[in-house]
């Protein structure tokens, strides 16, 4: 059964965070692809404890994903899903940051729930008037520029890209994401965590286990288990 398909989408008009009921569905035993859709999130989690601001006309939804897929890809299998939903010049800015033209107009947040399931929450501005936004978001944020008529359709779309996502093995991911890789050859920098010291280096694609490879100025190559990577 395909992710949010049939009975495993649920449709709602408020809630505070689509995760956090998720992970609560995910606690109280929900199947794998369990999908909560929220029209209007109050309180939507971003990572590293940011909050996520969600406006209309974004598409914002949290899966419930069981088994080995909720494992170290699933960041790169949700930003591979959303890439395509989104278009041929969508790229994964790794981890999982989807750009258009250099633009968020996605952004990801896998949180655990339990030791074989995780939560993969998904906003995709689909429909949103940056204008609108405050400039601290609109500065950085971009938006597919569709109708908000096609909520919808995007959504199922995604849903489709989600479920092809999860089937796919390993080495066909990381594959497909080399496509799409905003930070291939780019000058970046990087912490690995909260308070650690900020490096500079290049980009140079993400390897089979979904560790981002980096080069420092010195010549020697590092694996990136997670942080945050700008681009300069
Ligand atoms: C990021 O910081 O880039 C990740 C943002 C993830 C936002 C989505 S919106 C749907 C789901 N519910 C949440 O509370 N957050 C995620």
């Amino acid at each position: 059964m395909g992710i949010g398909a049939g009975d495993l989408l649920e449709v709602i008009d408020e809630v505070d965070s689509t995760n956090r009921l998720a992970l609560e569905r995910a606690a109280e035993g929900a199947p794998h692809g369990t999908t909560i859709l929220a029209r209007r999130q109050t309180a939507g989690r971003g990572r590293q404890g940011r909050s996520w601001l969600s406006d209309d006309g974004a598409l914002t939804l949290s899966v419930v994903v069981r088994g080995p897929v909720a494992g170290g890809l699933l960041p790169l299998r949700a930003g591979l899903a959303v890439a395509r939903t989104a278009g041929a010049a969508a790229r994964v800015k790794w981890p999982n940051d989807v750009l258009v033209d250099g633009r968020k107009v996605a952004g990801i947040l896998v949180e655990q729930a339990g030791s074989d399931a995780a939560v993969l929450g998904i906003g995709l501005n689909v429909a949103v008037d940056l204008e609108a936004l405050p400039d601290h978001v609109s500065a950085r944020a971009g938006s597919l520029g569709r109708d908000a008529s096609e909520l919808d359709a995007v959504r199922d779309e995604l849903l489709v890209e989600l479920t092809d996502a999860l089937s796919l093995d390993a080495p066909t991911i990381v594959q497909l994401l080399g496509a799409r890789d905003a930070l291939a050859g780019r000058a970046v920098a990087w912490t690995t965590s909260e308070g650690a010291e900020r490096q500079e280096g290049h980009a140079e694609g993400i390897e089979a286990d979904g560790r981002l490879k980096v080069r420092l100025p010195d010549g020697e190559l590092l694996h990136l288990a997670g942080g945050e990577v700008h681009l300069l």
